[in-house]
């Protein structure tokens, strides 16, 4: 491994399976930038075009799940990122499927594939045996099933908190329902705690891990500098992107019957798995931020950047706010 990881020879060939989402788009944009080459195989025949703009990028349609497809996927690469990840259960897309088994499969394509580095994202709380929801059961599964790997193969598993940017799903669409409502929000768990953390921040974690041999066997829990309620995250977002908001924290049994009447509409919107996987903070128990060098960025120094306030009257009247606080 040596090789790929010599500062040297730092132009890489990276096969990074769910690099068309949230994350990978971020993460995948900065490799090409760093000048290396990505392989990305997707379900999905057009779309993607931020990344299909890219000269280094190679968009390949596939199915991630059959042994060979990956191993051929993997031939010759010198690392490998998996972030494919889903919140909620559909058709085939079980979470055994999607998280546990298919990181078995990865590891067991890169060892035919002679692949000797392998970036594995999880989540905080993940946990095989004692987390409430599946969700977390099966990311825990997943980490297992890396750490299990041949020492030829070298790991680095991270377990983000909430990540926030452009395109996520936890601040532009807490706006959009705000948008939608007028303000009003009933919301589960509102009290329920995280460390979100920006995504040029776990991009940042990963492109560190690649050319850091000394993150091979290791784990990195990466949060933001802060710890925030739910309902915390919500204010300061509606704030940011100037809409009003009005909340309504749901006790947890009615927040319950709100899971299991959206679990039945298409789409689940919010499903039974995700209340339970709120009933666990979703906090650091170490900084993986810090032991990797990194100062992560508040919530408050990026949204701004995405959310709303195309204007300066706007931009200076959320400065404002933000110091009457
Ligand atoms: N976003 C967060 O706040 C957060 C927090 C903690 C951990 N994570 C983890 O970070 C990873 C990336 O999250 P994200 O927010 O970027 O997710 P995302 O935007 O939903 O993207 C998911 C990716 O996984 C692929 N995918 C989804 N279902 C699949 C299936 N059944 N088979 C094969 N590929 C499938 C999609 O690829 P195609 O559609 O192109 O095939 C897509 O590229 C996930 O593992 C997630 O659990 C995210």
């Amino acid at each position: 491994m040596k090789h790929l990881l010599d500062s040297r020879s730092p132009k890489l060939t990276i096969c990074v399976l769910g690099g068309t989402g949230f994350v990978g788009t971020e993460l995948i944009t900065r490799l090409a930038m760093d000048g290396h080459w990505v392989r990305v195989p997707t379900r999905a025949s057009a779309g993607n075009d931020l990344l299909r703009v890219l000269d280094t990028v190679r968009l390949i349609r596939a199915d991630v799940h059959d042994s060979s497809t990956l191993t051929r996927l993997f031939a010759g690469a010198d690392a490998v990122i998996n972030l494919v990840g889903i919140l909620n259960e559909h058709g085939r897309s079980t979470f055994r499927s999607v998280h546990t088994n298919l990181a078995e499969k990865v590891v067991a394509a890169a060892r035919t594939s002679r692949v000797s580095r392998l970036l594995h994202m999880s989540s905080l709380a993940a946990d095989a045996t004692g987390a409430p929801s599946q969700y977390l059961r099966s990311k825990g599964e997943a980490e297992a099933r890396v750490r299990a790997s041949p020492p030829t193969l070298g790991w680095t598993i991270f377990r983000p908190s909430v990540i926030f940017g452009p395109g996520d799903s936890l601040t532009n669409r807490f706006a959009n329902l705000l948008r939608l409502s007028g303000g009003f929000l009933p919301l589960a768990r509102p009290q329920a705690r995280f460390a979100p953390v920006s995504v040029a921040d776990v991009a940042q974690a990963f492109r560190l891990a690649l050319r850091d041999p000394t993150t091979v066997g290791h784990t990195y829990e990466l949060c933001g500098p802060e710890v925030l309620t739910l309902e915390q995250i919500v204010r300061t977002t509606a704030a940011v992107a100037g809409l009003r908001c009005r909340i309504v924290g749901l006790p947890d049994f009615i927040a319950w019957l709100q899971a299991v009447a959206m679990n039945l509409l298409p789409g689940k919107p919010f499903s039974i798995d995700n209340y339970k996987s709120l009933t666990v903070d979703s906090v650091c128990r170490e900084d993986g931020c810090a032991r990797l060098g990194i100062r992560p960025k508040p919530l408050l120094a990026v949204l701004p950047t995405y959310l709303g306030l195309q204007n300066i009257p706007d931009q200076l009247d959320y400065y404002r706010r933000i110091n009457d606080r």
